[in-house]
């Protein structure tokens, strides 16, 4: 009995140390493009990548439009969500504050934004990585001068990060015939450019005390719906598809080798490349009735490269891989989410009990 008392005593000593310290929960820090904006273009006034319409959203909460360019949920917040972690408001967000960064981090990306400054610019305004990395460098200063730097240091290098960039990298700069890079490249040069681009931002956020982050690789994105316009049998782009693959292939290895390199660093590269190809083969084999038009779009006039509030929606939106020209569906980044938190073996932060794999039930639902 004596003992036990004892035991009671350290634990509640321990515990009460443990609560006496700052207790910093983990969250997560986002940067990438519009298939992460969780808001951020909103508050960009003049860009003209914007998801502030209907009838973006109105699968998520109260149905109006969130600055998220999809019909529901995206693939960041579904990992968290499976992951046990909060989504994380929109660094434009006028409401953020210092407590709500320590509760919930900060979702930095940007519709139309890349891994090199000058993609996208006829967006006019959108955030590049670089400037999302400046962005987070200003959310490290505020978190220090509230909490100090020690407990600072230990929150950021606590913290999940995502990096998911690069689509626009092709399909808004290099592809387009439009910029420089378009003629000062080639396939293997402009993709070693953004690489080492890459890896330089990678460093960066390292220094900053990134210790667990995980890049996001791309999918077929020579099958999206404006993609398949180019072609006049509406097929996918090969060559473009083949700059996703080969964009995967050396990702996956600069994120090995920075692991090896970096100090405490968990760096993983994760595609879905695979199954969304295999998805828009086989729609039916997923549950989907459409892999090659956008559920919103505008009858035959195509392509809108926006969902207006004049488009027309598709009956069944869970059917449809693609929600507009560009990204995919609620559901389709529900498969694509799936697919990465098998890739990267995420494990739930909160830690709940394993459940079966397959529950009782699910042999009756088929
Ligand atoms: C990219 O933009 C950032 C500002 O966001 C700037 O500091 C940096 O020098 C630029 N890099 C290049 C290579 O232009
Ligand atoms: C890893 O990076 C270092 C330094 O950039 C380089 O010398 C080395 O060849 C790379 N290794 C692999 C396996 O890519
Ligand atoms: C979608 O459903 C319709 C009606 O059931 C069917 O005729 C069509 O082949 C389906 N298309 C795809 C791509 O699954």
């Amino acid at each position: 009995m004596k003992l036990t008392a004892n035991l009671m005593i350290l634990i509640v000593t321990l515990f009460g140390a443990a609560i006496d310290g700052y207790h910093c929960k983990v969250v997560q820090f986002i940067f990438g493009d519009s298939l992460s904006d969780a808001g951020n273009n909103k508050y960009l006034s003049r860009s003209l990548a914007n998801a502030n319409l209907p009838w973006y959203g109105i699968d998520f909460g109260n149905g109006l439009p969130n600055g998220r360019f999809t019909n529901g949920r995206t693939v960041a917040d579904i990992i968290g969500d499976n992951t046990g972690l909060p989504r994380p408001p929109a660094f434009l967000d006028p409401s953020l504050t210092e407590d709500i960064i320590l509760e919930n981090g900060v979702n930095y990306a940007s519709g139309g934004g890349g891994i090199l400054n000058e993609t996208g610019g006829y967006f006019i305004q959108r955030l590049s990585l670089y400037r999302q990395i400046e962005l987070f460098q200003g959310t490290q200063e505020l978190i220090k001068s509230k909490i100090g730097n020690q407990e600072a240091e230990k929150f950021f290098q606590e913290a999940r990060y995502v990096v998911a960039l690069g689509s626009n990298d092709f399909i808004n700069n290099y592809l387009t015939g439009v910029y420089s890079d378009s003629w000062n490249y080639n396939d293997k040069s402009f993709l070693d450019y953004l690489m080492e681009t890459l890896e330089a931002q990678l460093k960066i956020l390292h220094k900053l005390g990134a210790r667990q982050l995980m890049v996001f690789g791309l999918g077929p994105m020579g099958c999206i719906p404006l993609q398949r316009v180019l072609s006049t049998d509406g097929s996918c782009q090969q060559r473009t598809n083949k700059l996703a693959i080969s964009f995967n292939q050396a990702g996956s290895k600069l994120l090995d080798n920075l692991s090896t390199q970096l100090a405490k660093a968990s760096f993983k590269f994760g595609d879905a490349y695979e199954v969304v190809n295999d998805v828009i083969t086989n729609p039916q084999k997923y549950g989907f009735n459409n892999s090659d038009s956008p559920c919103c779009s505008f009858g035959r006039i195509r392509p809108a490269l926006t969902c207006l509030p004049a488009s027309s929606l598709c009956k069944d939106r869970s059917k449809y891989v693609f929600w507009d020209e560009y990204h995919p569906s609620d559901s389709a980044n529900e498969l694509i989410a799936n697919e990465l938190i098998k890739k990267f073996g995420f494990l739930r932060v909160d830690a709940p009990s394993p459940a079966p794999a397959f529950g009782p039930s699910s042999e009756t639902d088929e």
